[in-house]
């Protein structure tokens, strides 16, 4: 009965073997989705950074193809890994890139890393393109920008209609800054401005900026600028996580609205490095992004086997004007995650629940799970997930301090990093509105998201066995649970 645990999860993208961290590249090109991500080719921890690649036609059943970039020596005893960046399709061929008539090249544009042991370690943005989508060639004129610096990655670059420029945000980690540049044809860039230091997080550097628009959906008529860094958490204490700022974009500065920062996406551990995807169908309407599911505090050590490292389901992101008048950013899975549903396992318009109740119909470790908590005078109410003897993890809306709970103290493996176990809380809106909750379990993950997604926790969990249960809890009191539909959901990866 004690299977191995590969803890490889099932809808949600893993490399085919070896390590990842963050997604690079995330674009549409030749009508399929492109996934390249942080990869090591010779083992499950970090090292030799390279770009892994994969393809989809709908961001969920991915098929992995070769290695995109490929970390190499340069011949003097240093050698260059390939860190994260963007890729971008050069419809216009303002790169020149492309030979023959109407040739679209896709321009991948990375950190070269180059590590001399001695001298130390530069950082610079450099290009590579592809005209198929595969097989790339590195710019021989890199790199694009440096600052002869050690700290400054994580280029993305998107094409700004209103200027008719290319736009690139990239960061200065450890000056707690993000810069924009601009170029006409990707290779020669010019400085716009600066953002940051004074404004957010601090706790932590500056990685993977992202920057850009989207309507205010309350509020029909405008659209606000965004944003995201990855670096300090919520619950700090050395965390991770991503932050946002909110403002206008006059194609040379931003400039952010007042607001109560730091805000931050992701309430979870494991949710980093998200960037959105470049160059979408429909006009590029829809800003999905993509983060890792991992936390540098505890990646090295996960106790997955033949893999390490996975990332979250695509998730659209919208602003919304708050019951305070006050922008936020939302986020909740992409309709696409919808077609991986299978079987609807139970499905009940309202229950009550003192103490708690076994959900009957549900086993399995593969599931989308959809229900309202109608606010009680219960202390905690929610739902155990992952049952296994002692072992849980527990969502709960937590009447005390006015939060949505992920507690993974009890999840199963949780010896492995002394950051891991731990208990995660998103603070809710003041007031006495049912919450909506919506939970994706995959086997080593759980992805909450509350209200259609303007509360949002990730965390990877390590359930010791594949025999689970699943139970309705609330203390003290009934609590009334409303509309549950409990869906399992399918295999969208090998
Ligand atoms: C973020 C990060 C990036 C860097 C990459 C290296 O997780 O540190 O800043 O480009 O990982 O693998």
């Amino acid at each position: 009965s004690t299977k191995e645990m590969t803890y490889r999860p099932a809808f949600h993208f893993a490399p085919p073997q070896n390590w990842t961290n963050d997604p690079n590249g995330l674009v549409f090109y030749n009508d399929q989705y492109h996934i390249f991500y942080q990869y090591n080719p010779e083992g499950d921890t970090w090292g030799h950074m390279s770009w892994g690649h994969a393809t989809s036609k709908d961001m969920m059943k991915w098929e992995h193809q070769p290695v995109a970039l490929q970390d190499y020596p340069n011949g003097n005893g240093t050698s260059t890994m390939f860190f994260s960046g963007t890729a971008v399709v050069d419809k216009n061929n303002t790169s020149g890139f492309g030979k023959k008539d109407g040739e679209i090249p896709l321009v991948a544009i990375y950190t070269a890393h180059i590590d001399s042991s001695g001298t130390g370690i530069s950082q610079s943005q450099s290009l590579a393109y592809s005209l198929d989508g595969k097989q790339f060639t590195r710019y021989d004129k890199n790199p694009l920008i440096d600052l002869h610096t050690r700290d400054f990655r994580d280029p993305k670059v998107f094409w700004q209609e209103q200027s008719k420029q290319w736009i690139m945000i990239v960061a200065k980690p450890l000056d707690f800054k993000v810069q924009l540049y601009a170029s006409p044809d990707l290779k020669s860039w010019s400085l716009l401005s600066e953002f940051g230091d004074k404004f957010g997080d601090k706790s932590k550097i500056w990685e993977c900026p992202d920057i850009f628009e989207l309507p205010v959906e309350n509020e029909p008529g405008t659209t606000k600028w965004v944003i995201t860094v990855s670096g300090g958490h919520p619950q700090q204490n050395g965390n991770l996580g991503m932050q946002y700022f909110i403002g206008n974009f006059d194609g040379k500065t931003f400039t952010p609205d007042i607001l109560q920062y730091p805000l931050y996406l992701d309430y979870g551990k494991d949710f980093y490095a998200g960037i959105i995807f470049n160059n979408l169908p429909d006009n590029d309407k829809r800003k999905i992004m993509i983060g890792w599911e991992n936390s540098w505090e505890y990646a090295a050590t996960t106790p997955s086997k033949g893999f390490r490292g996975q990332m979250s389901v695509p998730r659209e992101l919208s602003i919304y004007k708050n019951e305070n008048s006050e922008y936020r950013i939302k986020s909740f899975p992409v309709r696409e995650v919808t077609s991986y549903r299978g079987q609807l396992l139970a499905t009940q318009n309202s229950v009550a629940v003192t103490g708690s109740k076994l959900l009957n119909s549900i086993s399995g470790s593969m599931l989308d799970i959809e229900f309202i908590i109608k606010k009680s005078s219960a202390e905690q109410a929610g739902i155990k997930l992952l049952k296994h003897g002692e072992n849980q993890t527990l969502v709960y809306y937590n009447k005390i301090d006015n939060t949505l709970k992920i507690d993974r103290t009890k999840s199963g493996n949780v010896g492995f990093g002394p950051k891991f176990p731990s208990i995660e809380s998103v603070p809710m809106p003041d007031t006495n509105d049912d919450i909506a909750i919506r939970i994706l379990v995959d086997r080593n993950n759980i992805e909450v998201f509350a209200n259609g997604g303007k509360q949002v926790m990730t965390d990877l969990v390590f359930p010791l066995s594949e025999k689970v249960s699943y139970e309705l809890f609330s203390t003290e009191v009934a609590t009334t649970f409303k509309n549950i539909n409990i869906w399992e959901m399918k295999t969208s990866m090998e």
